[in-house]
């Protein structure tokens, strides 16, 4: 790779060795990738992980010296405080939790712990060249807001926040941009919920840009975060088209570049039934339902508040929230309605994470994400995968139809 001057100083450790490491990572990324530059970037975001290797690493950055030039936001980890008022949390998770914040505010971060920020905290431009990790964030930015970012790692994308740089290959390249598989969508996409299903195809989608034709002229923003979440969890999209939508593609002709699609797919009323059967195992009763996988918005949680107003809940309900819509829901009084029933509306908390772990181990759940659903099978949990409301009806009752 051709490096500027200033490049070159910082990966030789004129900046520290942080700095020179995290250069050194991201050179060493670019030339795997052919990339002959390095390019500036003005948002990253981090999908910290609160997990050892994450938090090794970036531990490893800030004591060698490095800082953010550009400070990027951060995935949830899990809100140590709520957690220690309701259960007992374990000496080496609440250590953790404490090293992943104090590192990552040590390197500058905006510590928001949300993996939607590209609905509030952390939102692109059109053409802005940014470099974002998160199953959800990265598919939004590119085809929703127009950004360029890659599908970054979560190291990488903390390397780029340090240097400043990313090296310029992949959907920062107009080429690479275009679609090139056609997925006419058949299926009846009647709600938020089917966006769900619909990402989960991505193994029937396969490797490549999708153009998805044939859905409703008006998509919610969280029908897309859903899309992105499990196109990422069924398959890798950093990228996709929907014409009309996606600021790069006012038609299908335009998204695919003039040329032809190399393939073909369809999604049916049938796949996405499949889908919904596979995460149906065979007993309708549950023990708790943990819902926000991605975080939910302020009008989802509004959704659980109105069919929450006055009953009581058969089983734990946990909702993950980011702090922000976790203040407007106090302000609305969904908390109040919440709360009431016997539920938790928690901040800053994955639900990959050591409180969900130790207490529902070996247990049923009910989920709206399959991306909760399939990576909770790890573990060993088992989820019934429904539409919000079904899910809070389920914790009324105890059972799931
Ligand atoms: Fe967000 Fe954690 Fe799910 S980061 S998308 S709540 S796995």
């Amino acid at each position: 790779m051709k490096l500027t001057a200033n490049e070159q100083a910082m990966l030789e450790g004129k900046y520290g060795a942080g700095a020179a490491l995290a250069m050194e990572i991201q050179v060493a990324i670019g030339e795997s990738f052919d990339a002959e530059r390095m390019v500036e970037i003005t948002r990253a975001h981090v999908a910290t992980s609160n997990q050892e290797a994450d938090t090794w690493f970036a531990e490893k950055l800030l004591l060698g010296g490095a800082y953010c030039k550009i400070r990027p936001t951060v995935n949830p980890g899990f809100n140590l405080k709520y957690f220690q008022q309701i259960s007992e949390v374990a000496e080496e998770d609440a250590k953790m939790m404490e090293r992943t914040h104090n590192t990552y505010k040590g390197l500058g971060a905006v510590l928001t712990y949300d993996c939607t920020p590209y609905l509030g905290s952390n939102i692109p431009h059109l053409g802005e060249i940014i470099a974002f990790s998160e199953s959800s964030a990265t598919p939004y930015v590119n085809a929703v807001w127009g950004a360029r970012s890659n599908r970054e790692a979560s190291q990488s994308a903390l390397c780029a926040a340090i240097t400043g740089v990313v090296p310029e290959f992949g959907l920062l390249l107009d080429e690479n941009r275009k679609g090139d598989i056609l997925v006419r969508v058949e299926a009846d996409m009647k709600s938020d919920f089917e966006y769900q299903l619909l990402g989960f195809t991505g193994k029937k989608i396969g490797i490549g840009v999708p153009v998805f034709v044939g859905l409703p002229a008006k998509i919610s923003p969280e029908a897309l975060m859903n899309l992105g979440a499990q196109l990422n969890t069924s398959g890798a999209f950093g990228m996709y088209h929907i014409p009309g939508i996606t600021p790069e593609a006012p038609t299908p002709e335009v998204a695919f570049g003039g040329k032809k699609p190399v393939r073909e797919v369809v999604i049916t009323n049938k796949d996405l039934k499949e889908i919904l059967e596979y995460f149906s195992p065979a007993s309708g009763t549950i023990e708790f339902a943990l819902l926000g996988c991605p975080l939910l918005t302020i009008s989802q949680v509004r959704d659980i508040a109105l069919v929450i107003e006055n009953k009581k809940l058969k089983v734990p309900m946990f909702v993950l929230v980011n702090s922000l819509t976790k203040e407007l829901a106090k302000r609305m009084g969904y908390l109040d309605a919440i709360r009431e029933a016997g539920g938790h509306l928690v901040e800053d908390t994955c639900m990959d994470q050591p409180p969900f772990w130790h207490s529902f181990k070996g247990k049923v759940g009910v989920t709206e994400s399959p991306k909760c659903a399939f990576y909770m099978n790890r573990r060993e949990m088992t989820y019934i995968v429904r539409d919000i409301e079904t899910c809070v009806e389920a914790a009324i009752k105890g059972e799931v139809k």
